[in-house]
């Protein structure tokens, strides 16, 4: 491949990821969109089969309190810095499951946007479910990368889209 064409195809892969979430492309009937209903878009609430936290965890509610400076930094990880694979890029930048990456997700990235099934999911489930991922699904554990001060501020950064 000459250097011409792997520049152009490194800066559309660029541009692709800069713009933003994915987006239902527009009705076209002669192409129909598979993916529509897999993307976490509008649909709440979601079908959730993470696995359960173990019961001591489960009721543990945030430790950190939701200061400007928690909530900030847990949007850094968020947007920015979190590893493997930052959380935007599957669960959209704003926070409704609608990431890059999404359309292609089966299950769908959870829509954090959605009160009616995000109220009820108490922190340390939340918790448990970033530390350790969800087996079997693209969610991975971030317990090798994310310590729990910067998990749980993580958790209140999430919990300010459906707000
Ligand atoms: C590669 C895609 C991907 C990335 C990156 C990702 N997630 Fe997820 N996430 C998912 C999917 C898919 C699910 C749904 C899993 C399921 O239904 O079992 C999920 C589920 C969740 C849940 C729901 C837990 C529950 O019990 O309902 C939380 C919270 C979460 N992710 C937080 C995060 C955070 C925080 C990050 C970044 C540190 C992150 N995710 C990065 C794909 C991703």
């Amino acid at each position: 491949m000459g250097i011409v064409s792997s520049t152009a195809i490194v800066l559309s892969i660029a541009v692709t990821l800069a713009v933003g979430d994915w987006q239902a492309p527009a009705e076209n009937p002669a192409s129909p969109q598979p993916y529509i209903q897999l993307a976490g878009s509008g649909i709440c609430p979601q079908d959730r089969n993470t696995r359960t936290a173990p019961s001591r965890l489960r009721k543990k509610s945030n430790p950190l309190p939701a200061t400007d400076e928690n909530i900030a930094a847990g949007e850094r990880l968020y947007r920015k810095t979190a590893k493997p694979t930052t959380c935007y890029l599957c669960h959209g930048r704003r926070g409704n499951g609608n990431g890059r990456l999404a359309p292609k997700l089966d299950p769908p990235p959870r829509n954090f946007t959605c009160a009616k099934m995000m109220d009820p999911i108490p922190d340390g489930q939340l918790f448990w479910i970033i530390q350790n991922g969800s087996r079997g699904t693209t969610m991975p554990p971030h317990k090798a990368t994310l310590s729990e001060t910067e998990t749980w501020q993580l958790i209140h950064f999430i919990r300010t889209f459906s707000r």
